[in-house]
């Protein structure tokens, strides 16, 4: 390993999951696990604000280079809603898995009477090194919207998101299909390209 980066995040999942691939690329990453708990409050204006917030956060224990992720669903007809708000859309205050399903309701509700309306999935990733200009790496997927729910993989709005050129929800993608193809694939390729010139 020639080079290390600390993930911030909670989700083991994910320092899992973008371990083995940027350690497939020689670089060590490390997840939270060894520093003082800390939460960070996601009221920026865009994905690269909330990104370039968390990763920034980690500083104040170490200077390894900090790497973050913020991501959501854009839909055109509303003006890129729910966008940097898609975690939270119905509400805050609801258990993950209620919450999933309330913003789904939510989303269906406000696209009523609209067919296969387009829609995106957007990951930004900010990467930090102390003292240093973010580079922020983003990866978007187009599709539609479905009239109703279908699948059972994944999480969030998975259900209800096609993307072009299938026929499939995400949710009836394997987790591997998913992950070849996703958002977050896409940005962590553009991060990897960098880190690899
Ligand atoms: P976060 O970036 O982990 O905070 O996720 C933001 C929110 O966007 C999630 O809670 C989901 O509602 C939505 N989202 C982001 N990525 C995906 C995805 O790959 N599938 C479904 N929903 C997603």
């Amino acid at each position: 390993m020639n080079r290390r980066l600390r993930f911030v995040t909670h989700n083991a999942y994910k320092v899992r999951e973008i371990g083995a691939i940027l350690g497939a690329a020689g670089i060590e990453v490390l997840g939270l696990d060894d520093l003082p708990a800390f939460e960070v409050v996601e009221d920026g204006d865009s994905f690269e604000a909330n990104a370039e917030k968390k990763a920034r956060a980690i500083h104040r224990w170490t200077d390894d280079a900090a790497l973050a992720d913020d991501s959501g669903l854009a839909v055109d007809l509303l003006g890129g809603a729910p966008g940097i708000h898609s975690a939270r859309y119905a509400g805050a205050g609801l258990k993950r898995g209620e919450q999933d399903a309330a913003n789904r309701v939510k989303l269906h509700a406000a696209l009523a009477g609209h067919e296969k309306p387009k829609a995106r999935f957007i990951c930004v990733l900010a990467y930090v090194e102390k003292n240093k200009k973010p580079l922020f790496f983003r990866g978007e997927v187009e599709g539609t919207i479905t009239a109703s729910e279908r699948g059972t993989f994944g999480f969030g709005y998975d259900p209800m998101f096609v993307p072009t050129g299938s026929t499939r929800t995400f949710a009836e993608y394997s987790p591997a299909e998913k992950n070849a193809v996703s958002h977050r694939a896409k940005a962590l390729q553009a991060l990897m390209r960098h880190l690899a010139g």
